[in-house]
């Protein structure tokens, strides 16, 4: 018997259907090829076709996405590469395991995205790489990030782990920088449990992922599928996806859009209600920006607001949570930057501020109105 969830509502929940079983029933019952089998490459294609980019390959997760694709630019020891604070930890540790320096630059207040003054501010004659991230499923602001990143003729990665559908002016997130990573985990708009991927458009940078991917192999053919020898080229990691895991993105992927509506008009019914408390600000997007809501975060008028309205839903049993505490703060990176800490002013306000609410695409009546009622029971409005 399925254990009770301490939650009446959760965080999230996977919109599954009979499709996903069917489609990992069909490979665990072909008894071979659960891993390097055709549904890989399927995968890729759709994503690809899906994005608007040339290439995609698929990785166990996202943050061996960025990691692998760090690698693939050779960037590394003495390389300064400038990312947000206000991020996964994935997004500053991705760079510290190839042992350059994560530079952390400031966000702007209208997509919580990277400002393009403040990375400007933080570039120098070390600067290879810049990565922005995409909050909760909102694109940040790629195309004044990019003219910074061609003007100094700097990597622009962009971290849409969150992102995968949404888009500015109809442009696919992942479509506008040089490579950009999704990730499929578990809280992800596409989940496939774990699992990760690159899009690009540059031939180069696929095939050396590709060998970072798999022990710097190339092979002749799918591996387990025939004799020849494969060649060993340079070193590499096991960092490929299973095919059950891709099976599961290929079906996913194919009601992606129908997700994404449904979490679109949960989201439009929770903003409804919320903008009423003047404490409270829902997601706000610029013109033209499509937000899938990845995650759904109100900004509160102060911190206390925020904790103690974080602890009545609690006691509701409501799950709801701090995306993101600041990276820079962590103990880890506190650390490292003992002799210089950094500041962050907006980063450090906005992470006083925010609240990620629950929000799924098959949430209830009941649910959404449970969460808008207890969040006005907290105002006494
Ligand atoms: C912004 C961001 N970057 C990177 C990652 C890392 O992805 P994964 O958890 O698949 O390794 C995540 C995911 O959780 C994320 O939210």
């Amino acid at each position: 018997m399925a254990e009770e969830s301490p939650w009446k509502i959760p965080l999230y929940k996977i919109y599954t259907d009979d499709e996903d079983l069917n489609l990992i029933t069909k490979i665990v019952k072909r008894g071979t090829n659960w891993a390097i089998g055709p549904e890989i490459e399927e995968l890729e294609r759709k994503i690809s076709e899906y994005v608007g980019c040339e290439y995609c390959i698929t990785l166990n997760s996202g943050t061996s996405a960025l990691h692998a694709t760090l690698i693939a630019y050779g960037i590394g020891k003495g390389d300064e590469v400038i990312v947000p604070s206000f991020s996964f930890i994935a997004t500053a540790n991705a760079v510290g395991l190839v042992n350059a320096t994560p530079i952390f630059a400031d966000i702007e207040e209208d997509t919580y995205g990277l400002d393009p003054k403040s990375i400007s501010s933080r570039i120098t004659q070390d600067t290879k790489a810049i990565i922005p991230m995409d909050y909760g499923g909102l694109p940040c602001k790629i195309s004044d990030i990019k003219q910074v990143s061609d003007s100094c003729n700097l990597v622009l990665i962009e971290d849409s782990a969150e992102a995968l559908g949404s888009s500015i002016n109809g442009k696919k997130v992942g479509s506008t920088a040089d490579s950009s990573i999704f990730s499929f985990c578990g809280n992800k708009v596409l989940t496939t449990g774990e699992g990760g991927a690159v899009v690009t458009n540059d031939k180069k940078i696929f095939e050396k992922i590709k060998l970072i991917r798999s022990h710097g192999r190339v092979d002749v053919g799918a591996y387990f599928d025939n004799t020849k020898e494969s060649q060993y080229v340079s070193l590499g990691y096991n960092w490929r996806m299973s095919s059950i895991t891709a099976s599961l993105g290929i079906s996913q992927l194919s009601k992606l859009d129908k997700i994404i509506s449904k979490r679109q008009e949960n989201a439009k019914y929770l903003s409804d209600r919320l903008s009423k408390i003047s404490q409270v600000r829902t997601p706000t997007m610029p013109p033209g920006y499509n937000h899938i809501f990845q995650m759904y975060t109100i900004q509160l008028d102060s911190k206390k607001t925020r904790d103690d309205l974080k602890n009545h839903l609690e006691k509701k049993r409501i799950f709801s949570k701090v995306y993101f505490n600041p990276i820079h703060l962590t103990t880890y990176y506190k650390q490292l930057n003992q002799n210089k800490p950094y500041s962050l002013p907006v980063t450090e306000k906005i992470s006083d501020q925010v609240l990620t609410l629950p929000l799924y695409p098959n949430m209830t009546h009941e649910e959404k109105t449970y969460l808008v009622d207890s969040i006005h029971e907290f105002f006494n409005c």
